[in-house]
């Protein structure tokens, strides 16, 4: 059995260690590490995780309602963690669809949804944070696109401890109001927050390359895209947006 809050120091991944325990955890558990050998992202992409100098975080959430009911939670946690931040007294942090968190055109932090579940049946979704606190230049050296850190956007850090807990709070208070609300109790905000509201953007589909403006999301989650042929919805976990 597990505990509500297990800290490790090395692991392989926050959220494989919770996925692997499904079954055995209460609602709200937390995986917090000082370390990841192998934090991951989107499609099986890396999650650079040196020790000591950022946040990994997850958090398991059964969710009644089922997998259907789990869409747009990506967008939902960015907006979470985004007025989390703000409320440490980081500015301008933004989102970026659909699971990063920006400041100044910069990723700051990653979301990657998991979930496990059948159809017609409750979801266990283990939703992993991962937030740049104070790595390095050095430390960062290998990621492959501009990143920047919490220690940039915010110029009385709490410590460490602090921020942890402000943002599991959050998220789990969040958790509770998405399933009371669902994804309509968020879309203004997540518009409000969007990185690349009205910039032109590309979008990456597979092969494919969409350019046009983006125009936030609407009410599915899905992100709006104008072009000349007018404004078109894109969703799906194989799209990739790109500032032009
Ligand atoms: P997408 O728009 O498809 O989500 P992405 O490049 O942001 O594109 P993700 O899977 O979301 O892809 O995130 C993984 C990527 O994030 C890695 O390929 C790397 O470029 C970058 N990355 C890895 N570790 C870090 C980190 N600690 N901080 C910032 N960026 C990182
Ligand atoms: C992304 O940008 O693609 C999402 C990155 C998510 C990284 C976090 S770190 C904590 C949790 N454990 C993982 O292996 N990944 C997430």
């Amino acid at each position: 059995k597990c505990s509500s809050l297990d800290l490790i120091p090395v692991i392989d991944s926050t959220n494989q260690f919770l996925l692997d325990r499904v079954g055995q955890l209460p609602q709200g558990a937390v995986c917090l590490a000082e370390y990841q050998e192998s934090g991951r992202g989107r499609r099986g992409r890396q999650w650079l995780s040196p020790f000591g100098s950022n946040l990994y975080l997850s958090m398991y959430w059964r969710l009644d309602a089922g997998m259907a009911a789990a869409m747009g939670l990506s967008l939902v946690v960015g907006v979470a963690i985004a007025e989390a931040l703000q409320s440490i007294g980081a500015e301008d942090i933004k989102v970026k669809w659909p699971n990063d968190l920006y400041y100044q055109d910069r990723k700051l932090a990653g979301i990657l949804v998991e979930m496990t579940g059948k159809a017609g049946e409750a979801a266990h979704l283990v939703i992993g944070m991962g937030l740049n606190v104070a790595m390095t230049e050095q430390e960062g050296s290998d990621i492959g696109q501009a990143w920047t850190n919490l220690t940039q956007a915010c110029s009385h850090l709490p410590e460490r401890n602090q921020l942890a807990a402000t943002l599991i709070r959050r998220l789990y208070e969040t958790l509770e109001h998405y399933e009371n609300v669902g994804l309509d109790g968020f879309i203004e905000r997540w518009n409000r927050l969007d990185n690349f509201l009205d910039r032109p953007v590309k979008l990456l589909i597979g092969e494919r390359v969409v350019e046009g403006i983006a125009r936030g999301i609407n009410s599915q989650g899905a992100l709006l895209l104008e072009t000349e042929q007018g404004i078109t919805p894109y969703v799906g976990g194989e799209i990739s947006l790109r500032g032009c």
